[in-house]
């Protein structure tokens, strides 16, 4: 089975991203070669999940570094600096985005320290070789050739971190698809899918690795209030795959549970504190709780750059609050009287202690996760 999901992505000197907002009902691509275009689609949805949000930024961040028409290296290097700041400020929760920065930012200290950027970078122009301009232009030409060696570095790094993204949810897969037995109904909450990766999946890309090995499985996709990505987007994956699924609204799942229906629950991840202490779409924690009263294996499958080993418990995790629209109103009607008070942070934590096991591209982290995930990052 493949998988062609394609979900940001770099093509002929832009980044292009498949609008989410419009799934399941259009599937349009957005080609973009406006840095602020793709923070803004970060903030609003277009782009979302935690390590979608990380590659999207890295190709944002070459994309604006690519168009700058910074003059010096000084003046690209202050261009960089307010582009880090825009993708930094989109959305507080996903470690994947802060992550992605740091990377671009570490790539392009390297890549200015290198002999390619230092040859006539800082020269200023000569005003005994103005004559003619011939001194200048040589200049010009040494600095024109420093500067587009900085932007490829970026443009080559970006797609370097989405490219290892999908071979990383892969590996995630074939670690993950070992938990899930034959005949297993598998409940998934929010959207772990391609559409929030690379490509592939992370909870989604665990599902796919067993119906790839030919499990027969069934997935029970909960509908995710208040923006609706498992039944918007998961459910488009798993139909658009053929892997049997039924949507359930939020509130169904315990029921589910006590009914003996459900076998094992996989979700995603935005960040994971040192402890195992783990940030996902708001809902997760009751789905989480339920799964511990009626005994089933909860796990959570992350990429090791979804993990902030700075970050002790789940206490110090920065929650998103989004707008109250998004509660009062779904999909553009309105629910709510004007008037209502309303409260709508976008993720919940989920205390280590109702987490069976993380799945990474290193394999299983079982617990106690105090000890075994600072292991595993070597903090
Ligand atoms: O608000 P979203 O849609 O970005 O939230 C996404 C989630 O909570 C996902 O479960 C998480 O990012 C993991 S994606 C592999």
């Amino acid at each position: 089975m493949t998988n062609s999901i394609r979900t940001v992505y770099w093509e002929n000197d832009a980044v292009v991203f498949i609008d989410q907002r419009l799934l399941p009902g259009v599937e349009t691509y957005v080609i973009s070669r406006d840095y602020r275009q793709v923070a803004a689609a970060i903030k609003d949805l277009s782009i979302r999940g935690a390590p979608a949000i990380g590659v999207a930024a890295a190709l944002g961040i070459a994309l604006g570094a690519h168009y700058s028409q910074a003059p010096s290296l000084t003046a690209l290097k202050a261009d960089f600096e307010v582009i880090c700041t825009t993708f930094s400020q989109t959305r507080p929760t996903a470690r994947n985005l802060f992550w992605a920065i740091e990377g671009m930012k570490k790539c392009f200290q390297e890549a200015c320290a290198a002999p390619q950027a230092q040859q006539g970078m800082e020269i200023p122009p000569n005003p005994l070789l103005t004559k003619g301009g011939w001194g200048n232009l040589h200049i010009n030409s040494y600095r024109g050739q420093a500067l587009n060696f900085l932007k490829q570095s970026l443009i080559t790094e970006a797609c370097r971190i989405c490219g290892e993204d999908i071979a990383i949810n892969r590996k995630i897969g074939a670690y993950g698809e070992i938990l899930i037995a034959d005949g297993d109904n598998i409940l998934t909450h929010c959207n772990a899918g391609a559409l929030a990766t690379a490509g592939y999946g992370t909870a989604l890309g665990v599902v796919r690795a067993a119906w790839e090995a030919g499990k027969r499985i069934h997935v029970y996709v909960d509908e995710t209030r208040p923006v609706l990505q498992g039944a918007r987007l998961t459910a488009w994956e798993l139909v658009r795959e053929g892997i049997p699924a039924t949507l359930i609204t939020d509130n169904m799942s315990g029921f589910l549970m006590k009914q003996g229906k459900v076998q094992k629950i996989i979700v995603g991840a935005d960040r994971i504190a040192a402890n195992g202490d783990a940030a996902n779409k708001i809902g997760t924690y009751s789905v989480a709780v339920l799964a511990k009263a009626h005994k089933i294996p909860f796990y959570v499958a992350a990429p090791l750059s979804t993990f902030d080993g700075a970050i002790k418990t789940g206490k110090d995790i920065p929650i998103e609050e989004r707008d109250p629209a998004e509660v009062t109103c779904c999909q553009g009607v309105v629910l709510a009287p004007q008037g209502i008070g309303v409260y709508n942070p976008a993720f919940d934590v989920t205390p280590h202690s109702y987490i069976s096991a993380f799945v990474t591209e290193k394999g299983l982290i079982h617990p106690p996760f105090r000890k075994t995930v600072p292991a595993v990052l070597g903090s």
